[in-house]
């Protein structure tokens, strides 16, 4: 069965403000383009079509508004909707009558990845269709997440979260390839102690049975968070330095979708049009020259 795609944005307590105030934090622009157009971009990258964008209730018709059904990228969206944040392995429940037995691939509505080789990392992780795959990725300060613990064979033991003593520097970034089991044991797993069904519960689920992978993002790989009002500015920095410097696009489905074949030159110079006025609209035009 054909893999398909989850994007988690519903709310949490945000830390930048009350998800109360305004808009969802994954609708506001990272340089150029809509945070959440770049967790879209790592699934398009992956292959993935088919894919469903879970948000709140109320945040949903902003989304919808903003991408529409997917078609303009040669995608099919379905709307679920998560009414209270209770918890990252929830999605799996929420979406098990759209994977319907289909192994998927989540992204984390506010991460972003960008780097060299990140298209055979995926498709490494793609290929695996028992188990599943998890990236452990390198940060200094491991405690804030999903945390890797290894044997002295550097054996994964455990995925820990939020831990206050961080037995490795490795955090596990926010994108999960699951197999078609990832509903049914989602439902196995127990609320925490702070209400939520943790992803690293489901984690430890497949790992327990030896069916977890954990690959390496090593340094030429860059993961960023958007969680604070700092890294949010620091993202997107990042985005316009590199967009800058090489003339080439982080995370724009349009650009992935034409690559891809997904969509027609007259497609995506349609698309362009909507940015007419804005550099992202050059750089779209610029790729058809
Ligand atoms: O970013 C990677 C980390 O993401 C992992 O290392 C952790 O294991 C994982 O628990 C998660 O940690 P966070 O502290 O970043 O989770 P947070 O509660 O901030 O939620 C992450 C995003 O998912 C956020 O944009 C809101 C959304 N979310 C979260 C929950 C709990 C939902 O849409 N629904 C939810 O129920």
């Amino acid at each position: 069965m054909k893999r398909k795609g989850i994007i988690l944005a519903g709310g949490t307590g945000s830390r930048l403000w009350p998800t109360t105030i305004g808009a969802s934090k994954q609708l506001l622009p990272v340089y150029d383009k809509p945070m959440i157009y770049y967790p879209l971009s790592v699934l398009m990258l992956s292959g993935i079509r088919e894919i469903a964008i879970i948000t709140t209730p109320d945040d949903q018709s902003q989304f919808q508004r903003l991408m529409g059904d997917g078609s303009q990228w040669g995608l099919r969206f379905t709307w679920i909707s998560q009414p209270e944040p209770e918890g990252l392995a929830q999605a799996y429940i929420l979406a098990s009558e759209f994977l319907a037995g289909a192994p998927s691939a989540m992204i984390l509505g506010d991460n972003i990845f960008f780097g060299h080789g990140l298209r055979d990392l995926l498709a490494t992780a793609n290929e695996r269709h028992n188990g599943g795959t998890v990236f452990g990725y390198h940060v200094n300060d491991p405690e804030r997440y999903g945390v890797v613990d290894f044997d002295p064979d550097g054996n994964v033991t455990e995925i820990v979260e939020k831990p206050q003593k961080a037995p490795s520097n490795y955090a596990v970034t926010g994108l999960y390839f699951l197999d078609g089991r990832a509903p049914e044991l989602a439902a196995k797993v127990n609320p925490s102690q702070r209400g939520e069904l943790e992803i690293t519960d489901l984690l430890e689920l497949y790992r327990a049975e030896g069916a977890l992978g954990v690959e390496h993002m090593g340094r030429g790989f860059a993961w960023l968070d958007t969680g604070t009002h700092s890294s949010l500015l620091d993202a997107g920095n990042f985005v316009r330095t590199m967009t800058e410097r090489q003339g080439l696009q982080v995370g724009s489905p349009e650009e992935i979708a034409y690559h891809l074949g997904w969509i027609s030159a007259d497609d995506l110079r349609q698309q362009a049009e909507i940015y007419r006025k804005s550099t992202y609209g050059n750089h779209l035009l610029s790729i058809l020259d």
